[in-house]
C-alpha cells in the first residue's frame, strides 16, 4: 500500500469530493481525519465505511474560516496523533452571481471558506511536518481558478488564490521536505454541481472534450498520486483533471 503509517486530514472530507478523497487515501492505508462542518451523519458514514474496509478513521467537526475554532480542534488532534502527514484542503463552497450586483458579505463568504480556510488550517498542520520534516499538502483548486468563469468572480478569486498560496507554500517548505501540491477538477458530479440547472449542465458539457461529467474517484486518484511518495520530485504544482475542459 502506498500510504500506510500515513495520518491524512480531509476537510469536508464528508461529502463530494472530499469523501472519494478519504476512502481513496484510506484504501492505500492511511489513517483518516474526516473533517465536517455540520453534516455529523455524512463524516460518521464515511468513517464507517473506511473501518468496513479494515482501515481506520475519525470524524473531527470544525469551521475551517475560523480560526479560533480550527486551531482549538487541530492542537487536540495533533497532540493525539503526534502530527498528520497529508492535509488535503478540500472543504469549499459556491455562491455564484454576476459581480455587478454581489454582495460582498457573500464575497467574503466565498473568500473565507475557500482560500482562508486552507490558510488557517495548513498554518495549524505545518507545524507537525516541519518538525518531522516531511509531509504533503494538496490544496483542491478548480479548472474555473485557471480560466475564471463569468458569474463566478469570488470563487474563481479565491480558487485562483489557493495556485498562488500552492506555490508560495511549495518554495516556502521545500527545504524542510513538505510538497505542496493543487488539484483543479472540472465540472465533478457533487452536491456542489447537483445545485446547476440543466440548461447549466447542458452548457458545461459542450466545453468537455472527454463529453462527461467527472466522478469524485477520479479527483481523488490525482489526490492519492500526489500524496504518495510516487510525487517525491513535485511541488508548487497544480494538476488538472478537467476531462480537457480548460484546454
Ligand atoms: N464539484 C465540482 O465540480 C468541483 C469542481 C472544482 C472544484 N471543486 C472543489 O472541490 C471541493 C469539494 O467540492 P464538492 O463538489 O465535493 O463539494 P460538496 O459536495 O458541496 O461538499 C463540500 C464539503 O465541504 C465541507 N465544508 C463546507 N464548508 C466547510 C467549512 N466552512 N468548514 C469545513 N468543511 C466545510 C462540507 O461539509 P458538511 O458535509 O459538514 O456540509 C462537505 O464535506 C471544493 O473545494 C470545491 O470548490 C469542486
Amino acid at each position: 500500500m502506498l500510504l500506510a503509517n500515513e495520518i491524512a486530514l480531509v476537510t469536508g472530507g464528508s461529502r463530494g469530493i472530499g469523501k472519494a478523497c478519504s476512502l481513496a487515501l484510506a484504501k492505500e492505508g492511511a489513517e483518516i481525519i474526516v473533517n465536517y462542518v455540520s453534516n455529523e451523519a455524512a463524516a460518521q458514514q464515511v468513517c464507517d465505511e473506511i473501518r468496513a474496509l479494515g482501515g481506520k478513521a475519525s470524524a473531527i467537526k470544525f469551521d475551517v474560516g475560523n480560526v479560533a475554532e480550527t486551531h482549538e480542534a487541530l492542537q487536540g488532534l495533533i497532540k493525539e496523533k503526534k502530527f498528520i502527514s497529508i492535509l488535503v484542503n478540500n472543504a469549499g463552497i459556491t455562491c455564484d452571481g454576476l459581480m455587478m450586483r454581489f454582495p460582498t458579505e457573500d464575497w467574503d463568504r466565498v473568500m473565507n471558506t475557500n482560500l482562508r480556510g486552507a490558510f488557517i488550517t495548513s498554518q495549524a498542520v505545518i507545524r507537525g511536518m516541519m518538525k518531522e520534516r516531511r509531509g504533503s499538502i494538496i490544496h483542491m483548486s478548480s479548472i474555473v481558478g485557471i480560466t475564471g468563469n463569468a458569474g463566478q468572480s469570488a470563487y474563481c478569486a479565491a480558487k485562483a488564490g489557493l495556485i498562488g498560496l500552492t506555490k508560495s507554500m511549495a518554495k516556502e517548505l521545500a527545504s524542510r521536505n513538505i510538497r505542496v501540491n493543487a488539484v483543479a477538477p472540472g465540472y465533478i458530479e457533487t452536491d456542489m454541481t447537483d445545485a446547476l440547472t440543466a440548461e447549466q449542465k447542458e452548457g458545461i458539457l459542450k466545453e468537455i472534450p472527454l463529453n462527461r461529467v467527472g466522478k469524485p474517484e477520479e479527483i481523488a486518484s490525482a489526490v492519492v498520486f500526489l500524496a504518495s511518495s510516487k510525487a517525491n520530485y513535485i511541488t508548487g504544482q497544480t494538476v488538472i483533471v478537467d476531462g480537457g475542459m480548460g484546454m
